[in-house]
């Protein structure tokens, strides 16, 4: 068997925690990759709202085993507020959440070191979502990380070398903090954590496979946000490609099977960086107020503007996608007209192709599509789309050159239509 792996397309927050949860039905394992608590997977069912940060959102259907893969770095003191929380409300994880003992550990000072870093940069800060995940990252790049699977040994040594180190940078920052509180509470929470399966996730996802069962890969994040191929130096600090489930899973490039790309009707982005078909007039409040396009875990407003085919095709070619999937078209369904960048001028030449840095001097070229306006957000089937609302569909596959599979048009997991393209 294969590993699919279902990927954001823009600046995250596309709706992949709703369609990994639809999705799980389909599949034995659900696993997470990369990035941390820096995701915010939001899941609406029977009623009920979830948001997952660090769990994969295969928790809710079917009693399957989710994996937090080796590339993930953990927060113990999030992660266990988090787990706490399903606990309670009755999906116990202990049996079946599996955490790679290669992950790493997001340390107290991680956190303080992101809020110091950022307060440093100024005006040019990142607005990164304050988790600590560029430190943890740059400290594994730099071999200096603890991993989960250190509790294991000799842990005090390290994290107290792993301490000093960060404390030298904060004071050399002038940075002041106390992490007494936080510290205590990621003592305990490591304690918690023990009780889970803490596993050689490279082996038991191999061994999976290879005992012919389905994997999901869920990426967090967005392609957009790759630390490689994103809006650079605005970006997270992981591989949030298709690669990255290779490298954040243990599995072989050959092993990948299905990959389900997901975007939005529109785009959204939230921090700081260029985002060319941004919309600072009614149309992007428009957006953001029937979006509700506020993050799931800052409640940070995000910014909104107009859908960039140039930014998805690069996305589609970087991650292979083979299967695309739209979210949120329902947030449309008022709009007269509906915009889709084309290109790009720069400089007055135009281009399709995404260039090496985005910035403000990029002028988007826009195709005009009549809207739908009609309410999509009850339609059960695609028979039931309006005549508008297929042509947009098709421009879209014109365009991008993969079939549309999925479309969402509203916040429950009943709201999601699976189209009829063949296979
Ligand atoms: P993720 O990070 O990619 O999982 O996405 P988020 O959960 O951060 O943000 C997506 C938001 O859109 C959440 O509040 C979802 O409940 C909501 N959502 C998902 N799909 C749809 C949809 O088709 N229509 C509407 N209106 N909301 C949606
Ligand atoms: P999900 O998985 C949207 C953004 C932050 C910031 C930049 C760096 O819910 O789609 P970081 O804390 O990672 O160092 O912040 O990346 N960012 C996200 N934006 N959705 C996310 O995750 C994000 N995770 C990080 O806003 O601009
Ligand atoms: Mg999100």
């Amino acid at each position: 068997m294969k590993v699919d792996v279902l990927l954001g397309l823009q600046w995250g927050d596309e709706g992949k925690g709703k369609v990994v949860d639809v999705l799980t039905p389909k599949y034995d394992i659900i696993t997470r990759f990369q990035g941390g608590p820096n995701a915010g997977h939001t899941l609406e069912f029977d009623g009920q709202k979830y948001v997952l940060r660090s769990i994969p959102s295969g928790i809710f259907q079917g009693g399957k085993i989710n994996v937090i893969g080796n590339g993930v770095v953990l927060d113990p003191v999030l992660f266990k507020q988090e787990a706490e929380a399903l606990a309670a409300s009755g999906h116990d994880l202990t049996q079946r959440l599996y955490i790679s003992k290669k992950a790493h550990l997001i340390l107290p000072t991680h956190r303080i070191l992101d809020a110091a870093y950022e307060a440093a940069k100024g005006d040019s800060k990142i607005g990164t979502t304050g988790k600590g995940i560029g430190p943890t990252y740059t400290d594994k790049v730099s071999r200096n990380g603890l991993r989960i699977g250190d509790l294991l040994h000799n842990f005090e040594e390290k994290y107290k070398k792993a301490k000093a180190r960060h404390e030298t940078i904060l004071k050399s920052l002038n940075y002041q903090y106390d992490i007494t509180e936080l510290e205590a509470q990621w003592f305990e929470a490591l304690e918690y954590l023990k009780q889970f399966k803490l596993i050689d996730s490279e082996h038991v996802i191999n061994n999976f496979l290879k005992e012919g069962k389905s994997v999901l890969a869920e990426g967090a994040q967005g392609t957009l946000l790759d630390v490689d191929f994103g809006s650079y130096p605005f970006v997270t600090s992981s591989n949030t490609i298709c690669a990255g489930a290779c490298t954040g899973l243990g599995v072989a490039p050959n092993k990948i099977g299905n990959v389900y790309g997901i975007f939005k009707a529109y785009c959204t982005r939230v921090g700081s960086g260029p985002f060319p078909t941004e919309l600072l007039d009614e149309d992007g409040e428009k957006m953001c107020s029937i979006g509700h396009e506020f993050g799931a875990v800052t409640g940070r407003k995000r910014r909104c503007g107009w859908i960039d085919l140039v930014a998805l095709k690069y996305a589609i070619m970087i991650d292979g996608v083979t299967h695309l999937i739209m979210m949120k078209s329902d947030v449309l369904d008022t709009f007269e007209t509906i915009k889709a960048c084309v290109a790009y001028k720069i400089n007055g030449k135009e281009t399709e192709e995404f260039p090496f840095e985005i910035n403000d001097s990029i002028e988007p070229v826009y195709v005009e599509l009549p809207g739908w306006k009609c309410d999509m957000t009850k339609m059960q089937s695609e028979d039931e789309f309006p005549e508008e609302f297929n042509a947009y569909l098709s421009f879209l596959e014109e365009e991008l050159q993969v079939p549309i599979k999925i479309v969402s048009v509203g916040p429950d997991r009943e709201q999601t239509i699976v189209r009829y393209t063949e296979e």
